[in-house]
């Protein structure tokens, strides 16, 4: 059998690219359904996009590389697409956007989308070879014990990267990048909780509280919620991204910078009072019995002189730990590294070298925040290679 594309991988890259491509397509995934990481995301809505996406959300060996994709294909482009499905969404916090009503309405959109271009689906399939000769891919795919052979012009690898290896997740396009010696970048979890050694902070398990977390010198101001194996929430998953192995990360636990003027003026009214619990007007109470176990808060209010009260405020706007590690590819939300972007071209994701062989999404060294950038690259790269056939 004979295609102009054979796409590998049904997610959100791989659907949006067959949706567009035109001509004769396939897109292969060994999955049951497609677009399974887009149903469960956003806890079900899918934050399809971010409305002030921009290259400098995104990391990346080379930070020029996405600027072409995301300027072609931007998420203006995006919403309009969702708008003309007549899917209803919301911004929730930061630009990002959600569906009002379930994330597998962006599913059905693109299921019609490639239904309606004629592209042909086919699931549970696997691919056991591939082989390029002049100008076309030959491709061996194995659904249950059959075995098939079909060619294509064009090969898209759209398998995504590492993480959640329970849900289908696997390093195939990188074995693809090896057998035709594209380089790939080391690859790593990102956008992952922190472990601690001990259950750190088992105590305070499900506290949460505002902060600013920094990492690799890139600090993000938003919620950290302490977990029974460390740390979680949106400040500390940005964080982990920028995050390498032995590094200590800084905590603020105090990101509005005027606790030592608030305790001051309490010591005045209600210096009698024990500290902690004057503390706990500020600081979730959880916290606060946790942080006494780790400092000296002792005393009442008005045995803190300035100084003291200086110093402790200091200490909680950079308080720095050492994590022991991520949870890992079992939990991370995306994969930082893949396909080296030296290797492709930014305009058509297409390699330099194989004529004919595209990677995109999440497989490609691009990776983006937290807040619906993921997707956006996904769309934008999808579409980078559509345009291209
Ligand atoms: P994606 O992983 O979507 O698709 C890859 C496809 O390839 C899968 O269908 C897989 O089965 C298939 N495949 C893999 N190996 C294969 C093989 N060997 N043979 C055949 N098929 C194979 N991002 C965002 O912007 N907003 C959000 O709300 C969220 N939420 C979110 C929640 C959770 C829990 C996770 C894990 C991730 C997110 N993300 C996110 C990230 C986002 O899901 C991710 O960046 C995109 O799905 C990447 O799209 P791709 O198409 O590149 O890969």
């Amino acid at each position: 059998m004979e295609f102009d594309t054979v796409i590998i991988g049904a997610g959100a890259a791989g659907m949006m690219c067959a949706a567009h491509a035109g001509g004769r397509v396939l897109v292969v995934d060994h999955a049951k359904a497609a677009g399974e990481k887009i149903r469960i995301s956003g806890g079900g809505r899918c934050n399809f996009t971010n409305m002030y996406c921009g290259p400098d959300n995104f990391l990346s060996d080379n930070p020029h590389f996405a600027k072409s994709a995301l300027a072609r294909y931007t998420q203006w482009d995006f919403i309009a697409l969702v708008d003309a499905h007549g899917i209803a969404w919301h911004e929730k916090t930061l630009g990002q956007l959600f569906c009002d009503t379930s994330a597998k309405e962006i599913v059905a959109m693109l299921r019609t989308l490639m239904d309606d271009a004629g592209v042909e689906l086919r699931l549970n399939t696997s691919v056991s070879g591939i082989q390029k000769s002049n100008n076309h891919f030959t491709i061996n795919l194995q659904h249950t014990d059959k075995q098939t052979k079909i060619k294509a012009t064009n090969l898209i690898i759209a398998t995504g990267g590492k993480s959640i290896p329970k849900m289908g997740a696997t390093g195939f396009a990188y074995d693809v990048a090896r057998q035709f010696d594209i380089p790939v970048t080391d690859t790593r979890a990102g956008l992952v909780p922190f472990t601690f050694e001990g259950g750190r902070f088992a105590d305070i398990s499900g506290t949460a509280t505002p902060s600013k977390v920094t990492a690799g010198g890139t600090t993000f101001e938003e919620a950290l919620l302490f977990t029974h194996r460390g740390l979680s929430g949106p400040a500390v998953l940005q964080a982990s991204s920028y995050w390498h192995e032995g590094e200590a990360i800084t905590l603020n636990l105090i990101p509005a910078n005027d606790l030592l003027e608030k305790l001051r003026s309490q010591r005045q009214t209600s210096g009698r009072k024990n500290f902690t619990t004057e503390l706990a007007h500020h600081l979730p109470s959880r916290l606060v019995d946790h942080l006494a176990g780790a400092f000296d808060l002792s005393g009442n209010l008005a045995d803190w002189s300035d100084a003291r009260l200086t110093e402790l405020t200091d200490t909680l706007a950079a308080w720095q730990i050492t994590p022991a590690g991520t949870e890992g590819y079992r939990t991370a939300e995306v994969t930082l590294g893949g396909i080296d972007t030296n290797a492709l071209s930014s305009k058509t994701m297409m390699s330099k070298d194989v004529d004919g062989l595209y990677f995109i999404g999440e497989a490609v060294d691009v990776t983006g925040w937290l807040g619906g950038y993921n997707f956006q690259w996904a769309w934008s790269s999808g579409m980078a290679a559509a345009r291209a056939l």
